[in-house]
């Protein structure tokens, strides 16, 4: 049962509204008042100076210098284009499960008739907003769903796991990874020592650093990547009962990456390879399409896996869990103006709605915080959720008042509750039917810093990953360490990477780095490695074509 004229074509029809105040044929000031002349300033006389009473001059340049925001801390260079998400007929969740109504209250997944829109923004996550599209890193991968019951915002990557386990750690990683402090260098030019030192020091960030040396990290094109929720959420259905999930996304086109050599050639013949990629090919009428995936298991099943689902690091393997298919998603319009959609657009892993809720993984608990914080950086007011884009299709209904830019009119004089002034029956509480209600999980404990013991084990994902790919893909990914750490200046850097993590993972692999990068090979690990053969098929992109 969904609202009258809700459908795919919902958000344009707001951003018609939008774009139509934008139009016009004469040039006016921003004032609307008609101008006459633009390209010569107001003079006291045909060689004198500027007159201050040039009010034209002085809006045209007090908007040309005001023009730029800070760029995102990370993940600034991007695209994105809007589509639709549609949930499939019969979601087929196997035998314990009928279908996500079951599962979850959420009728953005579960209703075949409704067509929510959404707009997705790609993204490399190190480099400034002008970089190259084609370096070696992970990508961003962020939906905005603007569904009947508000945004949901399905923030993710192209990597199914991360760097670290807590958000504590996250601007250590940052400042490592971004250009070097003291001469600006990205790491993907000069100096690489920065990263690769903290590498070297986080054994919790080895699984990473296999996916980040693979293919996935060159992907050929956007519409050829796979996209992961990388959190475990929770789903929550109408009973308040609770399970588990973890998001993918699996592209029409399977997933496909580029060479080294290629990416390397791109930095210099088309820098923005991957983002025109996007743009030609929507423009051209070829829609990208993806499929979204659920793994869905509930306490039992978490409590038996040998690694914690709270841990960002680990995946669920699909022969613990396979991934059900429950709907596409259709990127079919590109945005007509950069700034107001795709620079503007502001995620926020906090944007649930009710039906999906979050786990208390300790990576996406801080984010519930940064995001919002950093938005409040960029756009430098609390107002940025009433900027066309960022508005839901929903409507929305509160007390949150004033502050800068704000473009709502609020009618009437209490914007406070209780209110017995504009409130018919102040003793009401009129909490709207369906309301968001937080997954009731029961809590207790100490407060205490320390990390739980289940988050240790930082090699067997590592290995697994490993094991699972081809030999053309094991020689892309030795290539890339020797490239990698062949740049890092400092010998006891490159030694760690080898001894201390890489040996964890597979002695041969280790062995072979070292050879390429003037380190002696590591002695085989003592220590004895449970389920060495453990391979997933679905980790390689071979499998994935
Ligand atoms: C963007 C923080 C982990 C995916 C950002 C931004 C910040 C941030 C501050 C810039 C947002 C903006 O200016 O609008 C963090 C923190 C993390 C974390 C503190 C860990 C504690 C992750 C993870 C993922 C992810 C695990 C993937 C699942 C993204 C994406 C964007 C982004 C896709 C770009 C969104 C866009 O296109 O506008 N993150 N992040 N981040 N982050 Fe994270």
């Amino acid at each position: 049962d969904h609202g009258e004229g809700f459908d795919e074509s919902s958000k344009q029809d707001q951003l018609d509204e939008v774009r139509e105040r934008a139009e016009g044929e004469e040039l006016t000031s921003d004032h609307g008042v008609k101008i006459s002349e633009t390209d010569n300033s107001l003079k006291a006389g045909e060689r004198g100076p500027t007159i201050m009473e040039d009010f034209h001059f002085r809006e045209k340049m007090t908007q040309f210098d005001h023009e730029s925001i800070p760029e995102r801390v990370v993940h600034a260079r991007g695209t994105g284009a809007h589509g639709y998400f549609q949930p499939y007929e019969d979601p087929e969740l196997g035998d314990e499960y009928d279908g996500l109504e079951d599962l979850t209250k959420a009728k953005v997944l579960t209703n075949p008739d409704q067509k929510t829109p959404v707009f997705v923004r790609f993204s490399t996550v190190v480099g400034s907003r002008g970089s190259s599209d084609t370096v070696r890193d992970v990508r961003g991968f962020a939906t905005k769903f603007y569904t009947e019951e508000g945004n949901w915002d399905l923030v993710g990557n192209n990597m199914p796991p991360f760097f670290i386990q807590d958000a504590m750690e996250f601007p250590d990683l940052v400042h490592a990874i971004k250009p070097e402090p003291d001469d600006a260098m990205p790491q993907a030019s000069a100096a690489h020592d920065t990263f690769w030192d903290f590498a070297s020091l986080k054994p919790e960030i080895t699984h990473m650093i296999m996916w980040v040396l693979s293919g996935r990290a060159l992907p050929r094109a956007y519409r050829m990547m796979q996209g992961f929720g990388v959190h475990t959420f929770r789903l929550v259905n109408d009973e308040g009962e609770s399970v588990f999930v973890k998001f993918h996304w699996t592209p029409k086109l399977g997933t496909h990456q580029l060479v080294w050599d290629e990416t390397t050639k791109l930095w210099g013949k088309d820098s923005d390879f991957n983002r025109k990629g996007l743009y030609d090919v929507i423009e051209e009428g070829y829609d990208p399409e993806w499929e979204l995936g659920v793994q869905i298991f509930d306490e039992e099943q978490a409590e038996a896996f040998d690694f914690d689902i709270l841990d960002p690091t680990k995946i669920v393997p699909e022969t613990e869990v396979p991934v059900r298919p429950i709907g596409k998603m259709v990127l079919n319009e590109t945005p007509d103006n950069f700034f107001a959609e795709t620079e503007q657009v502001a995620f926020h892993p906090g944007n649930v709605v009710p039906g999906i809720d979050f786990s208390n993984d300790p990576l996406l608990q801080g984010r519930l915080f940064s995001y919002q914080d950093t938005q409040l950086n960029r756009f430098g007011s609390a107002n940025w959720d009433e900027i066309p884009i960022n508005q839901p299709i929903a409507e929305r209904h509160n007390n949150q008042r004033a502050g800068f830019m704000r473009q709502e009119i609020n009618e009437g004089k209490a914007s406070y509750k209780p209110n017995s002034i504009d409130d018919d029956d102040p003793q009401e509480v009129p909490e709207a039917e369906g309301g968001y209600e937080h997954y009731a999980e029961k809590i207790d404990g100490k407060k205490i810093r320390n990390r739980s013991e289940s988050f240790e084990n930082h090699f067997t994902q590592a290995r697994l990953f490993w094991n699972s790919m081809s030999e053309p893909e094991k020689d892309n990914i030795v290539d890339a360490a020797h490239f990698e750490l062949g740049k890092v200046d400092r010998i006891e850097i490159r030694e760690r990477m080898v001894y201390d993590l890489f040996n964890n993972v597979d002695h041969e692999f280790a062995t072979r780095v070292a050879e390429g990068i003037g380190v002696d090979p590591p002695e085989e690990p003592g220590n004895e490695m449970p389920d060495h053969d453990r391979e997933d098929p679905s980790l390689s992109m071979e499998n994935r074509t």
